[in-house]
């Protein structure tokens, strides 16, 4: 048991600093005319006995698991709208702090499951008492409708052991399509909708500084 936090120790770290760094571009879209493509952030370390399950079906030796098991730190982005996608992707190949290892469109090429998202899989350098430590992370970039399908079809996945009863299987590849078409769909009200949402924002700042927003002091 000691042994796995010391191992996990670093992955636990690299989740805490990218959920600070990754948060941070969102807070840096405050205040500017252009929106935030990231809605909001989350992060885990893959829990023991899920990295346990992983190494044993994909047959990986327990000593290997930092070198094969790329996700046992996880960051998640999610997104607005489908285009936020490829903006979140290239402010992340700007980066100097980490080096991205692999790319996953699984957008362009969605999984036979109805599974859509977009994977980096990144190298990154956690500091640590006795120097410096690679990590893999992976980071999964989705739209909110993209998280809501992932969401309920692990769900199920977990409930089923991924043995769908084929009544549930097409369920899932209809709201798969169904969250496709409300992405398109959002996407194409996009203008509108950042338009009411820069909206509101002005009108909350204005508020909290005495204002109603529309230039009127209370
Ligand atoms: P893993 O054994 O899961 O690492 O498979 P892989 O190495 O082929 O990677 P892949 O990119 O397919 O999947 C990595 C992660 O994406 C998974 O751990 C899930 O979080 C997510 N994912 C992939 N496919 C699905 C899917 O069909 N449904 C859901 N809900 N999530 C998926
Ligand atoms: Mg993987």
């Amino acid at each position: 048991m000691e042994q796995w936090e010391k191992l996990l120790a670093p992955y636990e770290q690299a989740v805490e600093e990218l959920k600070i760094k990754l948060r941070g571009i969102r807070s840096q879209y405050d205040g500017e005319l252009d929106h935030s493509p990231i809605e909001f952030v989350t992060g885990r370390v893959k829990p023991i006995a899920s990295i346990l399950d992983k190494a044993v079906n994909k047959g990986i030796p327990l000593d290997q698991i930092e070198a094969e098991m790329q996700d046992i730190a996880g960051m998640r982005i999610m997104c607005q709208f489908v285009d936020d996608i490829s903006r979140v992707v290239n402010l992340l190949r700007k980066r100097k702090d980490f080096e991205i290892v692999e790319e996953r469109d699984y957008i362009s090429n969605k999984k036979r499951s109805g599974y859509r998202s977009y994977h980096l899989v990144i190298r990154y350098p956690v500091q640590t008492i006795s120097g410096e430590k690679n990590i893999y992370t992976e980071i999964q970039i989705r739209t909110l409708a993209m998280n809501f399908w992932a969401t309920i079809e692990h769900s199920l996945n977990y409930k089923y052991s991924g043995q769908f009863p084929e009544d549930i299987q097409y369920r899932l590849q209809r709201a798969s399509e169904a969250a496709y078409l409300l992405d398109e769909e959002m996407s194409q009200i996009k203008g509108e909708i950042q338009e009411a949402q820069a909206f509101f924002t002005r009108k909350k700042e204005k508020s909290q500084d005495g204002s109603d927003g529309e230039g009127t002091i209370r």
